[in-house]
């Protein structure tokens, strides 16, 4: 990690307790377990992976909205401080969540301009009228009408609404935005065009950004580098081009064999096969074993170490050799 990096993380765990049933005992599992990451200005790390695999625990736990069993995270080269402390809340401006579901992150009863104002009004950011011209200039920033400041959520499609919700997260000009699934819930054709408003946006005001999705299409056309996670670590970790074209990591492969080339057919698709991850039921070693076609019996027994294997590019595989140190 370098000092350019807006925001770090080293060793990353978040534990949380999970009870088998209603009245079963309590186990504590590993949502999170050993991530390190960082982004720098003007980039974007795409965070793939499946259900459950940790990508959401790893934005709140970027954005301090918890805080990680173990670990650290730094914001501009200086510890995260607590949530909810003074220090903490003079960052939020600096730092914004979009999640999935725009409708859930609207207030249905509030005109989308008052709400897109909120952050002004939160941070006292110039005079009312000030503020009145900054949301007409963030709603057309973000391809919505000044007019259309007066309606209301449900007045809107659901693509618009999460433009509302773009335009109220970069209100206060943040440095860093986490995008968690910011299109699952749109349509394939107006996915497309929303991240197309975050490339433009993050272009414009050199916002770093850690873009989270389950699906590695989505993350392909904005991630600068992509991290693969699998029940809670990166398994790898590359520039995008790279994680598309030379896959390393066989969990890597079977993602990015299941994504479409357009003009082509899908060929040599790896089918995923087994149990999806499941942090209360970690497998012993490397946790991909179970469903992995080249696994033998070191993968069980041995839990890969994460290292460089080429110069930018790190994966958790026995396959995969590490660079060699020499000089
Ligand atoms: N507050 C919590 N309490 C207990 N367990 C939790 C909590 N938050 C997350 N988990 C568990 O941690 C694991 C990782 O969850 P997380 O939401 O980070 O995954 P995800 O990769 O974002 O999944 P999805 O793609 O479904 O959103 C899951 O098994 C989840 O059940
Ligand atoms: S370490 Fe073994 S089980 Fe894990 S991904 Fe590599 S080959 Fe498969
Ligand atoms: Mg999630």
């Amino acid at each position: 990690m370098t000092a350019a990096n807006l925001i770090e993380a080293a060793g990353l765990v978040k534990t949380y307790v999970s009870r088998k049933g209603l009245f079963g005992t309590a186990t504590h599992v590993r949502a999170v377990d050993g991530v390190t990451l960082s982004v720098a200005p003007s980039t974007t790390l795409g965070i793939v992976g499946e259900s459950g695999s940790g990508k959401s625990t790893t934005g709140r736990l970027l954005l301090g909205l918890e805080a990680p069993t173990e670990g650290e995270v730094k914001f501009d080269g200086k510890p995260m401080p607590a949530i909810k402390t003074n220090a903490w809340r003079d960052l939020r401006s600096r730092m914004q969540l979009v999640f999935q579901d725009p409708l859930a992150a609207l207030d249905r009863r509030v005109p989308i301009g008052t709400q897109v104002s909120e952050p002004l009004d939160i941070h006292a950011v110039g005079t009312e009228k000030e503020r009145q011209d900054r949301v007409e200039t963030l709603l057309t920033a973000v391809g919505l009408r000044r007019d259309q400041a007066g309606r209301y959520p449900h007045e809107l499609s659901g693509g618009q609404r999460q433009r509302v919700v773009i335009a109220r997260a970069i209100a206060t000009n943040p440095d860093l935005l986490v995008c968690d699934e910011p299109v699952s819930a749109l349509d394939v054709s107006i996915q497309a065009q929303v991240i197309n408003l975050l490339r433009d946006l993050q272009e414009a005001r050199g916002i770093a950004m850690a873009f989270i999705s389950h699906d590695l299409k989505v993350v392909r056309n904005i991630s600068d580098r992509v991290a693969v996670m699998y029940l809670g670590r990166i398994v790898e970790e590359a520039p995008s081009a790279d994680i598309f074209r030379r896959p390393l990591h066989p969990y890597t492969r079977a993602l990015v064999s299941s994504v479409p080339v357009p003009g082509t057919a899908l060929k040599d698709r790896i089918i995923l096969q087994g149990e999806p991850p499941n942090p209360a039921a970690r497998p012993s070693g490397c946790a991909f074993h179970p469903r992995c076609s080249m696994a033998t019996e070191r993968c069980k027994a041995e839990v890969p170490a994460f290292v460089t294997v080429e110069a930018g590019r790190k994966a958790a595989c026995h396959l995969v050799p590490a660079a060699s140190t020499e000089t």
